[in-house]
């Protein structure tokens, strides 16, 4: 995806939290309403500076969002709390740049690692296979995480 002022990573703006909200809702039975409301929560708490959280903009629009942060009692780990993509822009090389955006930022605070907790079922598929693609390990995976029959994957990735 080329970038131009038009199409852009960009702090996310108050403008964007509703955005964010119905860009997890759209994506169906991914996130449950639990993590769609304390996805909001943390929305407001990064616009408060809690977090640091890009957003997407393809053509004007609001394509998707990543939010991250210092891992609570860390040095130099961070946690992805959240990615998600509307669905309407899925596989143009969104969440890539969202990503790419993100270990920079990371980086540039003194990140030397960012650590990714995901869904072990079907509609997580996309995402596992993002995170391989985008250089994350898989380090771990606690089956029966979230309920029976869905695990937890977790990944790494070191930023060199
Ligand atoms: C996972 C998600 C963020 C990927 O966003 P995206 O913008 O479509 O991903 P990109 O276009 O940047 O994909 C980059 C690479 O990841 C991999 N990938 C992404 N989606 C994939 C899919 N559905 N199937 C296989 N590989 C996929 C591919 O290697 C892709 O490169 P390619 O298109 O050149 O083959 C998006 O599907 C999403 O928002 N899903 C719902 C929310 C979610 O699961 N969030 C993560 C929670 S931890």
């Amino acid at each position: 995806m080329g970038l131009t002022p038009l199409n852009e990573i960009a702090p996310l703006l108050p403008r964007d939290a509703a955005l964010a909200v119905d860009a997890l809702r759209a994506c169906g039975d991914v996130f449950i309403e639990e993590e769609i409301l304390t996805a909001a929560t943390m929305l407001q708490e990064a616009l408060d500076g809690e977090y640091t959280a890009l957003a997407a903009i393809v053509e004007g629009e609001f394509a998707g969002y990543c939010l991250a942060g210092r891992t609570p009692f860390t040095v130099s780990t961070w946690h992805l709390y959240w990615l998600c993509v509307h669905p309407r822009f899925h596989r143009c090389g969104v969440a890539r740049a969202l990503q790419s955006a993100l270990e920079k930022t990371a980086r540039d605070s003194g990140c030397e690692r960012i650590v990714v907790e995901t869904g072990g079922r079907k509609a997580y598929e996309p995402a596992r296979r993002f995170y391989t693609a985008a250089g994350y390990q898989q380090c771990g995976r606690i089956e029966d995480y979230y309920h029976p029959g869905d695990a937890c994957v977790f990944y790494c990735k070191l930023l060199s």
